[in-house]
């Protein structure tokens, strides 16, 4: 008998932990993570290696008719491909993070960027972590989760992993307002905005350890297989 395909949406704001979240989840359920934002993030590379502004919509739109992004998955993990080169490495630089926010507002883009996003998850049981995956994306997604958490907050887990990582020329005041320009652009976007969907359970993970968060969410997926 084939086991039924099942989706899990994880959407919320910039460091709310959506995509560590979804990572334990998919392997422990091992089944797939897409992390939808590394799309977005890969466009915003090519139009910054091009010199495209990235709030120029009609460049985007032409940029993106020929763009080749590819997601693969190497030993459990995601590898975005870029026109054939693996772009991993590239695309968490602050600069790359603010252009992803710009870039996701242009129509083309997204549609582009969905279509990807809906056939990985037409034959493959996944964790889907974005902005609209719950309201646009997978709108059937089998369980839907809206994350959130107060914004010092999310700014001090960016910034920590930032330092983790060994970057050394930020702030924890340029993480804030970095997610504050992001927190207000992807809100506000007419197309496909970051909102909660109707039916989606909310988790505040301000003051909650991961894998209090993560077992929330099983517990949900457990009573819904
Ligand atoms: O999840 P992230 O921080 O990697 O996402 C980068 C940007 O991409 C984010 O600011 C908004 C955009 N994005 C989006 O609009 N829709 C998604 N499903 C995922 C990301």
């Amino acid at each position: 008998m084939n086991k039924k395909i099942i989706s899990i949406a994880i959407d919320g704001p910039a460091g709310a932990g959506k995509s560590t979240i979804a990572k334990s989840i998919s392997s422990k359920l091992g089944i797939l993570y897409l992390d939808t934002g590394a799309m977005y993030r890969a466009v915003a590379l090519k139009a910054n290696r091009e010199n495209i502004d990235t709030k120029n919509k009609d460049e985007l739109s032409k940029l993106v008719k020929s763009i080749d992004i590819k997601v693969i998955y190497s030993h459990g993990e995601q590898k975005v491909y870029l026109d054939g080169e693996d772009v991993t490495a590239h695309i968490r630089t602050p600069e790359v993070s603010l252009g992803a926010s710009n870039v996701a507002t242009v129509p083309d883009v997204r549609i582009k960027m969905v279509e990807l996003q809906r056939e990985i998850a037409s034959d493959n049981s996944v964790v889907m972590d974005g902005r609209d995956i719950g309201t646009y994306v997978l709108p059937k997604a089998d369980v839907k989760i809206f994350l959130t958490a107060d914004v010092k907050e999310r700014a001090k887990r960016r910034y920590s992993e930032q330092v983790l990582k060994g970057v050394t020329n930020i702030t924890l005041e340029a993480v804030l307002e970095d997610i504050e320009y992001r927190d207000k652009n992807d809100s506000s976007r007419e197309f496909a905005p970051l909102s909660k969907a109707s039916d989606a359970i909310e988790i505040d993970t301000t003051n909650m350890k991961i894998e209090e968060v993560v077992n929330t969410i099983l517990e949900y997926v457990n009573n819904y297989v």
